[in-house]
């Protein structure tokens, strides 16, 4: 029956908690021999016993193939030191053991991806402060809106990504409690010291409930969470990547080395990263779902379909950090191709909603200033010229209002720089805010 016991087996996905399940055994049977439960000699066998696995491991050789991960070490153990490493399964399970394993995994990992975020986050703040004087289009609904400055749109990601990355602490937090001693689901007869234990593998609480220890997943289920809404941010920035890079738009160029060639068609460029992002997504949101999936309406307690999160989280997280380095080197590789930004911002009669403010300061109500720039706008299409094309006596044939200074409003940068409300694009606001999000990194002292 080969087969069936891999069938219900882990072995083939969970080694790579081989480390931190060798740990939280080494911490267990510390707390075993403190409480006295075993003798401080069979204590010292066991954990020198894991200690020569742990160090095998490392060196690349491999552990026979088990059931799963925890009965591959214990039974390792025993054929290097004998029966008495059997005494390292006292008062657990591996019910308690697997979610233990997975929690300091996690918290491993959430640090790691934290990190990365915070990397591709300088990219993004160096590249705002390179491009600090490039004044694009904005758009709604994909349609050219409001000048606004490159700095102040590339800002806009930094700071989803600074949410994704307290989203990870938050979710850190409930990760950081330890489950071990809750045994099979009841806990356990043997007087064991659970802090002691919480303590040695770095724990800030130990869980109140050994029910809902092991039966809980949610906070994998948050985490991979967390990782969906980050990458949906990163699809969100691939979009316009490709988008940006597009020859009818030509905003920016990206290193050759993100792209590809056709193998038919000589002339393409291909985004090929900024779609591979795009592309991994949909495996990182399917593991949250599958997540989901694989915990709804499951009975308390421990069940064995539990054993199935591993791929999905591990997918996920793997995936997410290969993301989070492409992202980093693509973007900054990046470089705007200034005149066709510049050119682009002359295109859509972006100044309108200027040009009815305008109005509006000089006391036409609101909604009578965006009727006569709405036709203002008809007429240029019309005459096939832009706004800045006009003369004054055509505007004032539109409204009487107008005067000179009409012009001064018209170009895309002076427009961007009248936004000085907090938060908004003007470059002095927009200084600001690097000012500010470089605090929050701890860029600045
Ligand atoms: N390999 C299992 C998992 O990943 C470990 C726990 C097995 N427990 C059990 N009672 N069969 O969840």
């Amino acid at each position: 029956m080969q087969d069936f016991e891999q069938f219900i087996g882990s072995f083939s996905f969970d080694g790579r908690l081989a480390e931190v399940d060798i740990n939280s055994s080494i911490a267990h049977t510390k707390m075993l021999v403190k409480t006295k439960i075993i003798d401080n000699s069979e204590g010292e066998k066991i954990i020198s016993g894991l200690t020569s696995i742990l160090k095998d491991i490392k060196e690349d050789w491999q552990l026979p193939k088990e059931e799963d991960i925890h009965y591959a070490i214990e039974k390792e153990l025993i054929k290097r030191i004998g029966p008495i490493g059997g005494k390292m399964h006292t008062a657990r399970s591996r019910n308690d053991q697997i979610v233990t394993d997975l929690r300091i995994y996690l918290k491993q990992e959430i640090k790691i991806i934290v990190n990365l975020i915070s990397d591709f986050q300088r990219v993004l703040i160096v590249k705002a402060e390179e491009n600090i004087d490039i004044i694009m289009p904005g758009f709604t609904h994909l349609q050219p809106a409001q000048p606004v400055l490159a700095a102040h749109h590339l800002l806009a990601y930094v700071w989803m990504l600074q949410r994704d990355k307290e989203r990870l602490d938050d979710c850190y937090k409930r990760t950081d409690i330890l489950p071990l001693g809750s045994a099979a689901l009841a806990g356990t007869s043997f007087s064991i010291d659970r802090q002691y234990t919480a303590q040695l593998l770095n724990f800030k609480s130990v869980s109140e409930n050994s029910i809902d220890a092991v039966s809980d997943r949610d906070f994998a289920i948050e985490f991979v969470f967390c990782l969906s809404l980050t990458v949906l941010h990163l699809t969100r920035f691939c979009e316009e990547i490709i988008l940006w890079m597009n020859p009818e738009f030509g905003y920016i160029t990206i290193g050759d080395k993100f792209t590809s060639g056709s193998s038919i068609m000589p002339q393409k460029r291909n985004p090929d990263a900024a779609e591979v992002v795009r592309g991994k997504s949909g495996r990182i949101i399917g593991d949250l779902i599958a997540l989901f999936t694989i915990v709804k309406s499951l009975p308390l307690t421990y069940n064995r379909d539990l054993q199935e999160d591993k791929p999905s989280v591990f997918d996920s997280l793997d995936n997410l950090k290969l993301c989070l380095e492409v992202m980093k080197k693509m973007v900054d590789s990046l470089k705007f191709v200034e005149e066709r930004v510049l050119r682009s911002t002359e295109k859509g009669f972006i100044a309108a909603t200027e040009i009815a403010d305008y109005l509006a300061k000089n006391d036409v109500p609101f909604r009578t200033a965006h009727g006569i720039v709405k036709d203002i706008v008809l007429y240029c299409k019309k005459k096939s010229k832009t706004l800045n094309e006009l003369s004054l006596a055509e505007y004032n044939k539109f409204s009487k209002v107008f005067e000179e200074d009409i012009f001064e409003y018209l170009s895309a940068r002076s427009i961007a720089n009248m936004k000085t409300s907090y938060g908004g694009t003007s470059k002095k606001s927009v200084l600001h805010q690097i000012e500010n999000i470089k605090n929050k990194l701890k860029l600045i002292e």
